[in-house]
C-alpha cells in the first residue's frame, strides 16, 4: 500500500491492551500507517477496550459516541474515516457494538490483530465486518516487531506479553471469557523480543499476563520453562538493568519463581499479588482457592526470601454476601501485610459470571462506605511505607520529563515515582538519589553527591528518546 494514512489507538483497561495497541501500531505501520496522537486528525480510530467493570465498558460507548461526532465531521468534508473496535469489549459483545453504535466499522477480538491489515481492507471495501473468532495460529506470530526508532520513541521501560488469558475463572471476573484459555508463548520468542528492545536502549522490562506466574511457556530444551527459569535467561541478557512481572495469582507463586527475588539482582525487590479479599467466605465464594492465612504463609515465604519486598494488591470491596465482619477482616489484612499501595474497587456484577446470579447483592452505599475506609488504610499502609526511605539513598531510572521544567521523573526498585531537579540528560540513565521529602504517590529527592558525576549508566540515547 502507498500513501501516509494516520492512525489513532486509544487504550482502555489493563497493561496487556497497551502493549496490544503497541503490537498494531507496528503491523499497521508497514501498510501505511502513521501514529497520531489526535483523534480529529486520523483515518482510522482503534479504541482497544476493556470489560471487566461495568464503569470501563459505559466508558468505551461514550468515547465512541465522540468518535461517530468526527466520523460524520470527517464525512462532510469529504474524508473517510473508518471506526474499528479491539479488545475485551469487542470478544465479549461482538456484532452487538455495531447494533449500539453503527459509526463502527470493524469488531477485532483479542487473539485476531495481526488480521487487522487485510480485515482493515475488507471492511473498506463490503462495509462493517466482526471477528471475534479464536483463531488456530498465534497473533504474535504475525504481528510485526516495532522499529528500533518506535521502540526509543516509547522511552526506557517496556511491557512484554509472556502468557495470556486464564484459568482461574473468579466468580465476579469476565477475563476467562474475553481473553480465552491460559497460553503461554515460546521462552525464546520473547527472549529475542527483550533482545531487540535492549539493543534500543530499553532498560527496564516488565513481563505481563492475566495470570504471569502460571507461565509455562516452551523453552529451547524442548521443555516447559517456568517464570523463573525465564528470568533467569533474561537477566544475564546486556543491557537489561531491571525485570519486573505483573499480575501474579497466588496460586501460582511457585518456590523457584520465591527463590528468584532471593537470587536474581535484576529482578525488582517488588510484586503485585492480589488477594481481593481478607474473609476466607468471600475468598472462597470468589473462588480464589486460597485462604487468607495461605497468603500470609506466602507473604512470610516471599519477604525470608526478599526481605525489603513492596508489595501491592487488588481489592473488591461488596463482593455479594460481604458483612461488617467480612470486610473487618479485610481492613486487618491489609494492617498486618503492610502493603506499599493497593489498587480498590467497587465489585460490579458482570454479565456471564456466576457473582452476577448470586441473591445478596451488597448495595451501592455500603460498597461506597467501605472503599472509603479501605482506602484511608491502604492510605495509611502507604503512607508508612514511603515514610520508610526519608534519608535513604535509592537507585532510580529516569524515564520522562516532569511537568514542571527542570524536573525528571524516574522509578526506584519498588516502583515508587521519584522527582528530582536534573536536566534530562539523564533520562535513560540510573542515578542515585538521596530522598527528602514525600506526598501520598511520589518521592521526592536529589542526586545523591558523589553519583551525580556517575554517567557510567547512561545509555548512548540517552535524552534523545523518552
Ligand atoms: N489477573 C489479575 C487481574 C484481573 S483484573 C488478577 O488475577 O488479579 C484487575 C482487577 O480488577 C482484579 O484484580 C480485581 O480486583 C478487579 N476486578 C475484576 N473483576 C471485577 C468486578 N467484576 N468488579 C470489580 N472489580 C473487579
Ligand atoms: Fe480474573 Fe481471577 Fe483470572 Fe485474575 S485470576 S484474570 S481475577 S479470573
Ligand atoms: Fe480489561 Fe480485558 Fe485487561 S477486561 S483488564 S482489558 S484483560
Amino acid at each position: 500500500m502507498t500513501g501516509s494514512r494516520k492512525l489513532f489507538v486509544k487504550s482502555f483497561g489493563c497493561q496487556m491492551n497497551v502493549y496490544d495497541s503497541r503490537r498494531m501500531a507496528d503491523t499497521l505501520a508497514p501498510e501505511g500507517y502513521a501514529e497520531t496522537a489526535t483523534a480529529e486528525d486520523a483515518d482510522l480510530i482503534i479504541l482497544n477496550t476493556c470489560h471487566i467493570r461495568e464503569k470501563a465498558e459505559d466508558k468505551v460507548y461514550s468515547e465512541l459516541g465522540r468518535m461517530r461526532r468526527l466520523k460524520e465531521a470527517a464525512a462532510e468534508a469529504g474524508r473517510d474515516v473508518l471506526i474499528a473496535v479491539a479488545g475485551c469489549v469487542a470478544q465479549a459483545e461482538g456484532g452487538e457494538i455495531i447494533r449500539r453504535a453503527p459509526a463502527v466499522d470493524l469488531v477485532v477480538g483479542s487473539q485476531n490483530y495481526h488480521r487487522l491489515p487485510e480485515l482493515i481492507v475488507r471492511t473498506s471495501r463490503n462495509g462493517p465486518l466482526v471477528d471475534t473468532e479464536f483463531p488456530v495460529d498465534d497473533k504474535f506470530d504475525h504481528l510485526a516487531a516495532p522499529s528500533a526508532a518506535a521502540i526509543r520513541a516509547r522511552g526506557v521501560t517496556a511491557f512484554v506479553t509472556v502468557q495470556e488469558g486464564c484459568d482461574k475463572f473468579c466468580s465476579f471476573c469476565v477475563v476467562p471469557y474475553t481473553r480465552g484459555a491460559e497460553t503461554s508463548r515460546p521462552a525464546e520468542k520473547i527472549a529475542a523480543e527483550v533482545e531487540r528492545l535492549a539493543a534500543a536502549g530499553v532498560r527496564e522490562i516488565t513481563l505481563i499476563g492475566q495470570n504471569v506466574n502460571a507461565y509455562h511457556g516452551a523453552g529451547p530444551d524442548g521443555r516447559p520453562w517456568s517464570l523463573a527459569r525465564l528470568f533467569e535467561r533474561l537477566a544475564d541478557m546486556r543491557g537489561v538493568e531491571r525485570l519486573r512481572y505483573t499480575t501474579s495469582h497466588p496460586l501460582d507463586m511457585a518456590d523457584d519463581l520465591i527463590a528468584a527475588h532471593r537470587d536474581l539482582p535484576a529482578l525488582m525487590p517488588q510484586l503485585h499479588l492480589p488477594v481481593q479479599s481478607g474473609s476466607d467466605r468471600i475468598l472462597a465464594a470468589m473462588n480464589r482457592r486460597h485462604s487468607c492465612a495461605d497468603y500470609l504463609d506466602l507473604v512470610a515465604r516471599l519477604r525470608a526470601a526478599r526481605p525489603d519486598l513492596a508489595l501491592t494488591s487488588d481489592f473488591i470491596v461488596g463482593f455479594p454476601g460481604e458483612t461488617d465482619v467480612d470486610f473487618a477482616e479485610t481492613l486487618r489484612l491489609v494492617g498486618d501485610v503492610g502493603y506499599a499501595g493497593a489498587y480498590l474497587f467497587k465489585y460490579s456484577p458482570r454479565p456471564g459470571t456466576p457473582g452476577a446470579d448470586i441473591d445478596e447483592q451488597v448495595d451501592e452505599v455500603v460498597k461506597s462506605e467501605r472503599l472509603h475506609q479501605l482506602q484511608q488504610a491502604v492510605d495509611r499502609s502507604q503512607t508508612t511505607f514511603n515514610r520508610g526511605f526519608l534519608g535513604r539513598t535509592l537507585p532510580v531510572l529516569f524515564e520522562r520529563p516532569a511537568r514542571r521544567a527542570g524536573q525528571i521523573v524516574g522509578r526506584s526498585p519498588y516502583l515508587q515515582l521519584v522527582q528530582i531537579d536534573a536536566p534530562a540528560s539523564l533520562l535513560g540513565a540510573i542515578a542515585d538519589v538521596t530522598v527528602t521529602d514525600m506526598a501520598r504517590n511520589s518521592l521526592f529527592g536529589a542526586l545523591t553527591q558523589s553519583s551525580s558525576q556517575d554517567t557510567s549508566h547512561v545509555p548512548a540515547h540517552a535524552g534523545t528518546g523518552a
